[in-house]
């Protein structure tokens, strides 16, 4: 209830969703899987991945779990409430295995990085446990369950990338796409549990990654994120000729594919970002002028402690730096409130960093103790549950405030947006993000279709969504 998102493209919208490509649903394949995703967009992308790695070795995907012979369930960490719904979503599984014993169940991901072999005391119905950098070894854990044995695989690797897998696209609208450029991540911010659950940071190889980003494009695609933990520090150096690839260098290059493919990224982490990636996003029209860009808290004695490595004034200055350079850019932001030791005073401070920020969007949380983490080791969880939900509540309240005038801003302006499908409520009527990241819906006038970009003149908006029309005479194209 209190873990509030007000932006429903945003990854935690699509939590437990069921994937299968509608090519493949009917498929001859003999075993079937059935895979239900949590987490963060990496997460999901690496079930495209996973999905890639058991079709190869003939297994067939299923968007019912009711046919499938294994579920796996792709599992997230990062707060307490995260895992609760996972085990919630295993005790139906359960039932399921209890009248049909051969099914397997497979926890893959964040929480069976976490709990390795304990999940398997614990959830004694689970037959397979594989942690992020272990999915290759997945058809010889299928074996090891098959045969009676658990399959656990948990290592965490310095190298794996999945480079060179070309996953499978699963629900996917044809026309956006998540590409992960990196794995990991060395910043042990001192809340987060994803150092401990995904390893070492690691860059995924440039060419691979351009490579798939035009196999995508050829394939009809429009859009693709690129996605990092903390993007800016990738770092690729080629054995060609030892040319370094910078994240700016990536960006560029994945631009450079067609003028017709946007390019957007998450995460920015505001101690790394630099002007080189400002500039460059300047440089193409198909970067997308958007930027999220996490803060966590406004008070630099709270930063100290969650050891984000900036101040609250270094922050200030990267959002001045951003508007300076992209006017106009979209700005979005993560917040975490009633953090260890965490004051009224503190709390004052992210407040007025809102005010300073005016978020078009902002995904807000209360601290939630991860065991093992240098939090739980080092500080006491000691603001009380109801105090992290009322600042939480005093924080959404003031960002709904600033998203609402940021989308009131919009009406009565032209924007290209790219068409992603139907709108939710109507099939009248499409719906698509504007370049700054707004969802925009309109009627189907005119002979577009789905990857098409069109001008839409917004006439109104609610708290989410603009609502226009397509100008008749297109401008940019
Ligand atoms: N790498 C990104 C970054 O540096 O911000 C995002 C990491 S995490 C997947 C997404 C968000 O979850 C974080 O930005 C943070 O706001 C939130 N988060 C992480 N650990 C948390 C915790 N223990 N309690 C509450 N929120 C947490
Ligand atoms: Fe977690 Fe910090 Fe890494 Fe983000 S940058 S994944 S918050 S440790
Ligand atoms: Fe969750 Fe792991 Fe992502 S903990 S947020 S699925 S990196």
């Amino acid at each position: 209830m209190f873990e509030l998102t007000l932006d429903k493209k945003h990854d935690e919208s699509r939590q437990g969703e069921a994937f299968a490509p509608k090519h493949i649903v009917n498929n001859p394949f003999t075993k079937k899987f059935y895979i239900e995703s949590y987490g963060c967009a990496m997460n999901f992308a690496d079930s495209e991945v996973v999905a890639s790695i058991l079709q190869e070795k003939g297994f067939g995907i299923t968007p019912q779990f009711e046919e499938a012979d294994m579920i796996f369930i792709n599992t997230c960490s990062i707060r307490e409430k995260a895992e609760a719904t996972v085990r919630r979503r295993l005790t139906e599984f359960r039932k399921m295995k209890k009248d049909n014993p051969g099914l397997l169940v497979g926890v893959l991901g964040c929480m069976a990085e976490r709990l390795k072999s304990k999940f398997l005391e614990e959830e004694k119905l689970v037959d397979i446990v594989v942690g992020p950098d272990a999915y290759r070894s997945l058809p010889a854990l299928i074996d090891e369950a098959e045969s009676g044995q658990k399959g656990v695989n948990v290592l965490l690797s310095r190298e794996e990338t999945y480079g060179d897998i070309s996953p499978i696209r699963l629900n996917s609208n044809g026309v956006t796409a998540f590409v992960s450029i990196m794995r990991g991540c060395n910043n042990m911010c001192s809340f987060c549990v994803v150092p401990f659950t995904r390893g070492r940071e690691r860059s995924r190889d440039a060419d691979s990654v351009i490579k798939e980003c035009t196999d995508l494009f050829n394939d009809g695609y429009r859009e693709v994120t690129l996605l990092g933990q903390n993007v800016d520090s990738y770092q690729w150096v080629s054995s060609a000729d030892n040319s370094v690839v910078s994240f700016a260098n990536l960006l560029e290059k994945v631009a450079q594919i067609s003028p017709l493919l946007r390019v957007r990224f998450s995460t920015s982490h505001p101690k790394d970002i630099t002007d080189e990636v400002l500039f460059t996003m300047r440089k193409y029209d198909n970067i997308c002028k958007y930027i999220h860009l996490p803060v966590q808290s406004g008070s630099t004695r709270i930063l100290q402690m969650m050891n984000r490595t900036y101040t609250r004034e270094w922050y200030i200055s990267k959002v001045n730096r951003i508007r300076e350079i992209l006017p106009g850019c979209g700005l979005s932001t993560d917040s975490i409130t009633g953090f260890c030791g965490e004051t009224e005073e503190d709390h004052k401070e992210t407040l007025s960093l809102f005010e300073y920020c005016e978020y078009d969007l902002a995904y807000m949380y209360f601290y939630s103790e991860r065991p093992g983490t240098l939090a739980e080791r080092r500080f006491k969880d000691d603001v009380p549950l109801e105090v992290k939900k009322r600042r939480l509540q005093e924080i959404v309240d003031l960002h709904r405030v600033h998203s609402l005038k940021s989308m009131q801003k919009d009406v009565g302006k032209i924007f290209k947006v790219l068409i992603e499908g139907d709108s939710k409520k109507s099939d009248q009527q499409w719906a698509g993000r504007s370049d700054h990241n707004k969802m925009t819906v309109f009627p189907k006038t005119g002979n577009y279709k789905k990857g098409d970009y069109v001008d839409v003149f917004v006439e109104s908006c609610t708290a989410g969504t603009l609502i226009g029309k397509i100008k008749e005479d297109q401008l940019t194209w």
